[in-house]
């Protein structure tokens, strides 16, 4: 089923034009972060070094900035606008360079803007103003075109990958940035965020319910088993799980309740080059040789037409007391895809 939406807003009209000159972080965003190691909050402790003063306003907390917490535990805001809130305890990097380079090239194109306009109105009604947050958020191109489409409000992207992170702290002039890894815990006070977007990415039940306020909104999207199924075909990509929905379910269902499933099924047209980069933005960027992801496209001649393919849950929280919960939990395996036998 493919759907129709209205009024896009002005990124998903055209290509991204928001990458600024803002750098670092939005000061509305601080009184929801909290200190990796001791959970306090964060403050600015410092503002400004020589040389790194920002150029645009009202980055009050630009690069060179320290953030600090009572116990005195210091995160600098990176020369690239983001905070590393790990603590250093991130289980892996995240995606690369590459990868994060594709993915940009990809979405700035616009072949994704009809998932970007359904997230937009999937989310429209269903959370509260407030903190959007995007865990694993890559480029921050969906938290972009969900705050375009609530201009009152201030959003924090997540993600483990320094290459994502540089981009993403750009994405929009009210985005900020951080570092974190959904498996050690998110740096977010309890009961903050209004909506948690997560596309493509990791999901920790426990983690995500606790940083939603209890009002708030979860909306995950996943490929479905059909999702570029001529590349698969091809013998291009890995194979989407066609179990995934089910484990999704299973993986969220203890913690929030499925309120809303859409399926949207798309169109893509790709340049010979733009295929190739949707295949490198990808799991299977892990696992392919660039010369075996030309020749799997090869058959495919040009424009390559694909079929994009996802389906957007939307889940509310709920009632849990804190007796019951546990720590973030683990990898998901549904975050691997599986190898097409
Ligand atoms: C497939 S990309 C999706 C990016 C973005 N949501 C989009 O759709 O354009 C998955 C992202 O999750 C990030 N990621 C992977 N594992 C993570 C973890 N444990 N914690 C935080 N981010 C993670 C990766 O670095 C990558 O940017
Ligand atoms: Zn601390």
């Amino acid at each position: 089923m493919e759907q129709r939406l209205r009024d896009p807003p002005d990124l998903l009209k055209g290509r991204c034009t928001h990458t600024t000159d803002t750098n670092g972080m939005y000061p509305a965003v601080l009184p929801y972060l909290r200190c990796p190691v001791c959970r306090a909050g964060l403050a600015v402790a410092e503002t400004g070094r020589a040389g790194t003063a920002p150029r645009t306003a009202p980055r009050a907390t630009a690069a060179g900035a320290v953030l600090r917490c009572p116990s005195g535990h210091s995160f600098d805001v990176a020369r690239h606008g983001y905070v590393d809130l790990t603590g250093g305890r991130a289980t892996h990097p995240g995606d690369t360079a590459e990868m994060v380079a594709a993915r940009a090239a990809l979405l700035n194109a616009g072949h994704y803007r009809p998932l970007a306009q359904a997230i937009v109105a999937a989310a429209a009604p269903a959370a509260p103003p407030g903190l959007v947050v995007e865990v694993g958020a890559g480029t921050g191109y969906y938290l972009a075109a969900l705050l375009d489409a609530r201009p009152a409000e201030v959003g924090l992207a997540v993600d483990v990958s320094k290459p994502a992170l540089r981009r993403a702290a750009t994405a929009h002039p009210r985005v900020s940035a951080v570092r974190a890894d959904v498996w050690r815990g998110l740096p977010l006070a309890d009961g903050t965020a209004s909506l948690l977007l997560d596309a493509f990415a990791p999901r920790s039940g426990a983690e995500f319910h606790r940083v939603l306020r209890a009002d708030g909104a979860l909306l995950v999207v996943t490929p479905t088993a059909e999702h570029l199924r001529e590349l698969v075909a091809a013998g291009g990509l890995l194979t989407v799980d066609p179990d995934k929905e089910e484990r999704l379910a299973a993986t969220l269902e203890r913690w929030f309740s499925l309120t809303h499933s859409v399926r949207l099924d798309w169109p893509l047209r790709l340049a010979r080059d733009e295929a190739h980069a949707l295949v490198a933005m990808g799991p299977s960027a892990w696992h392919a040789a660039p010369a075996s992801i030309a020749a799997a496209l090869a058959p495919l001649g040009e424009p390559v037409a694909l079929t994009a393919s996802v389906r957007l849950t939307l889940w509310h929280p709920r009632p849990i007391p804190d007796a019951a919960r546990g720590g973030p939990g683990e990898p998901a395996r549904s975050s691997v895809p599986a190898r097409r036998s």
